[in-house]
């Protein structure tokens, strides 16, 4: 086995920390996977029911991602394991050879649906399809992930929805999700060949974070995430959540926070030390007609935009908005606006644009660690947030 000071293996991946700020806790790092490897920090786009809503594996392709979530609740109920374990795993179901990370179920069915209940032995809920009452449990949500065959798969965990929910359920939530890893991880068939990651909970109790990430770090899983923070808490709560839990952690593993997906809340999260995201956002937002800019969200339903015949942002390299630079014809502002409220390829050239909106931030940054600038890009960056909007 190679060892060196900046690198960490183990058999489904591989972590490289190239740079490091000199003044934030930002990190540059190379991250291999089964699928292929990607650069560090990194935005993962949502495609919940194994397809990213309106695009086509080409055009996803397309906006550089390589790493894409699915979800092991939706995929669960369809097409279901049978299909899963017929066809050869989600990559296979969806044509998709780069990497795919799940979400276990859990945060899904408790976000989703009132009525789950959660135990000791796992969450219990009516399934939306029939109505009939089923069970997930860390084996199940392990057994699952396998027959999907995600690069990364994600520990069931107890999440409370609620932002101040009592100091006693928290503490249970957190005990819990510990032991529910344990089982994860005795459960887990193909660690040869798929990386589970554990989640951190502890809610806003930085003591109960810590001791968190003691149990979590102690499980030596090849990658870490902080969960329990997408909840619309206080920024300065959401930062001393995010800054207490990297402080404890290993420099050389992936850190992922999930759920998160504003800019603003990206760059500040990489500067506290976090290294990927995942949020449903910035591709939600799309098909409700809007664009994510560097100078702020954009209305494309607005009236102002009908006799805009810009690109939805200029200097922007995707395919939605390149072509208006290179002198093409057909992508202008005014077209989206056109249809983007009824017709759906509004919705799919906003999906484009913001995707690659978020991916290119993201390797902003990293080539701002790597040059040791990131501190300016953070000061251009808020810069062109409040700037009034172009
Ligand atoms: N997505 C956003 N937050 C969470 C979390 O805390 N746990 C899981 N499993 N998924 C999430
Ligand atoms: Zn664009």
């Amino acid at each position: 086995m190679v060892m060196a000071f900046n690198v960490y293996e183990s058999p489904a991946l591989k972590f490289e920390l190239v740079a490091k700020c000199n003044t934030t806790r930002a990190r540059a790092s190379n991250l291999t996977l089964p699928h292929g490897p990607v650069q560090l920090p990194l935005f993962m786009p949502v495609a919940t029911q194994a397809s990213l809503k309106g695009l086509t594996y080409e055009q996803l392709e397309q906006t550089s991602c390589r790493l894409c979530l699915n979800n092991t609740y939706h995929l669960g109920l369809k097409p279901g394991q049978e299909t899963l374990d017929a066809v050869g795993g989600a990559h296979k179901l969806q044509g998709w050879d780069h990497n795919i990370l799940t979400d276990s179920g859990g945060f899904q069915m408790v976000s989703l649906l009132e009525l789950a209940t959660i135990t000791e032995e796992g969450v219990r809920f009516l399934s939306p399809h029939d109505g009939s009452p089923m069970l997930l449990t860390p084996e199940h949500s392990m057994s699952l992930q396998n027959s999907i065959g995600s690069d990364i798969m994600m520990q069931l965990d107890d999440v409370l929805v609620t932002t101040s929910p009592d100091a006693a359920r928290m503490r249970l939530a957190m005990e819990r999700s510990v032991r529910w890893l344990d089982r994860c991880i005795a459960a887990h068939k193909k660690p040869e060949t798929q990386n589970l990651f554990c989640i951190i909970q502890g809610g806003l109790d930085l003591e109960m974070r810590k001791e968190c990430c003691e149990e979590m770090v102690k499980r030596d899983t090849p990658g870490i995430a902080i969960g329990g923070l997408s909840g619309g808490e206080a920024k300065d709560d959401f930062c001393r959540v995010v800054e207490t839990c990297t402080a404890l952690l290993p420099d050389l593993k992936p850190r992922y926070v999930m759920g998160i997906g504003f800019p603003e809340d990206l760059v500040v999260s990489v500067a506290l030390g976090a290294d990927m995201f995942d949020c449903v956002w910035p591709t939600r937002t799309a098909r409700f007609g809007a664009a994510v800019t560097r100078h702020g969200v954009l209305n494309m339903r607005n009236a102002r935009f009908a006799h805009d015949f810009g690109p939805v942002e200029t200097g922007c390299g995707c395919n939605c908005c390149l072509s208006v630079e290179k002198g093409g014809m057909a992508v202008t502002r005014a077209f989206v606006h056109h249809n983007s409220a009824k017709e759906t390829v509004g919705a799919h050239l906003l999906t484009i644009h913001n995707v690659y909106y978020q991916l290119n931030l993201m390797r902003q940054i990293r080539e701002s660690i790597i040059s040791q600038r990131f501190p300016d890009f953070i000061k251009e960056f808020f810069g062109n947030l409040y700037e009034d909007k172009k």
